[in-house]
């Protein structure tokens, strides 16, 4: 019914890493060219937790897009925007708020997950209740079918589901609509309406996919039905009404395996991340003084690569043959660590190269990326008013 859409949303943390670069953003980059994309960067989301200190968020916002630019997300494939400039967002995320049980809010995992480990602040705000909420308007304003997230991100996306449905249940009825719908039953002529009547029965008492398929056949034969007519019909078969909210799926994104310095996973928290446009200096500095196998105390004690952190990144970076000459190497002690380190050292510096050249342009010149964000904006607008048209007639607040 609605082409497919993707959106995806990223809270403004600053500097990306290593981590998101293998982990999502090479994910969006293969995403783009398949199908027509929504990336946005997620501001009021970092407003929820760090309504304290909202100083940092424009310039972190300003930096990831870059960072996202520099990834090889492409403005001219991809639609990038920023929530707070597309208000509509807000506006849906109210009208939803009317209609949302505050028990289902308190029962996604993430409200009570967050608030003990943010144990120092305070989160008992309607801001960080409604948090999920928001996630939901930013999905449902643009009709997205696709919506790549995380694992910890999945059950928003199932409440935004639960959610879509409930609205369409709510409001996809006009009043009085199963007396017109059965009216225009009648209009369908004796036996087609006792076609469609069967049809409808199998579907709503067994959930026979099928005679869905098969009473629309019988629709489509009948040519003096009104457009408002075959809408109700459509509505009635189904048992929900008119669509006016798209349920969404989730693409899920696999958890990064990117390593960091210290063999956990990359995360800003274990403060064991490279940058994406990192310094050369700096690259190799850190990997230098990357730990290792605890046993190579001495270059002529071998060691076991399992046992180290560098080899995870040689499993990252490394083709077979290197890989080869680090087990053969670190066991019998014929390489050193700081050799070792080396191909690894050249390999995250070849991945950044054409990341820091790309970046380079935006930072010369930095209103490129306020125009890209600008017309992205714009045209993530010209979607998020459609849908509130309708929603806004469903809710009845058209005034017109
Ligand atoms: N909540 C997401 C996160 O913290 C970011 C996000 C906000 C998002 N709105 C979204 C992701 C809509 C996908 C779709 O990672
Ligand atoms: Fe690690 Fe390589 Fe040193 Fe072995 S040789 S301990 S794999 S850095």
């Amino acid at each position: 019914m609605y082409a497919e859409r993707v959106l995806s949303g990223m809270r403004p943390t600053g500097s990306l890493h290593l981590g998101h670069y293998h982990g999502v953003l090479k994910n969006w980059i293969e995403l783009q060219h398949e199908y027509p994309c929504l990336f946005f960067v997620a501001d009021w989301h970092a407003l929820t937790t760090q309504y304290d200190n909202p100083q940092g968020i424009e310039k972190a916002s300003m930096d990831m897009v870059i960072d996202w630019l520099a990834a090889g997300v492409d403005p001219n494939q991809a639609t990038l925007f920023v929530q707070s400039r597309v208000p509509e967002h807000a506006e849906l995320h109210l009208l939803m708020s009317m209609m949302t049980p505050l028990s289902w809010l308190e029962r996604v995992p993430t409200y009570k997950d967050q608030q003990e480990k943010l144990a120092g602040k305070d989160l008992t705000t309607y801001g960080f209740l409604g948090y999920p909420l928001l996630m939901s308007a930013d999905i449902l304003i643009y009709r997205a079918d696709k919506v790549p997230v995380g694992e910890d991100q999945i059950p928003h996306v199932e409440f935004t589901r639960e959610l879509a449905r409930r609205f369409n249940h709510m409001y996809g009825r006009e009043p009085g609509f199963e007396d017109k719908a059965r009216e225009a039953v009648k209009k369908l002529g004796s036996k087609k309406a006792r076609l469609y009547e069967e049809m409808r029965v199998r579907f709503q008492q067994n959930g026979d996919r099928e005679a869905i398929e098969q009473a629309k056949a019988v629709l489509d034969e009948v040519q003096h039905l009104s457009m408002a007519d075959r809408e109700r019909l459509f509505g009635y078969l189904e048992g929900t009404g008119k669509m006016i909210l798209v349920e969404p799926g989730y693409l899920l994104t696999e958890a990064s395996k990117m390593p960091g310095l210290d063999g956990q996973k990359m995360s800003k928290s274990y403060n064991n991340t490279i940058t994406m446009r990192e310094s050369e200096e700096s690259v190799t500095k850190k990997v230098r003084s990357m730990p290792t196998d605890p046993a190579r105390v001495r270059r002529t004690d071998p060691g076991e690569p399992a046992k180290c952190p560098v080899w995870q990144l040689h499993q990252v970076y490394s083709n077979d043959g290197c890989k080869e000459w680090v087990q053969q190497g670190c066991r019998t002690a014929g390489i050193g660590c700081i050799e070792c380190k080396q191909p690894v050292i050249d390999a995250i510096l070849r991945e950044q190269a054409p990341m820091r050249e790309r970046a380079q342009v935006y930072l010369d010149d930095p209103t490129l990326v306020k125009n890209i964000i600008a017309d992205g904006c714009e045209k993530a607008r010209e979607y998020a008013r459609e849908t509130m048209r309708d929603v806004r007639e469903a809710m009845g607040l058209e005034y017109h």
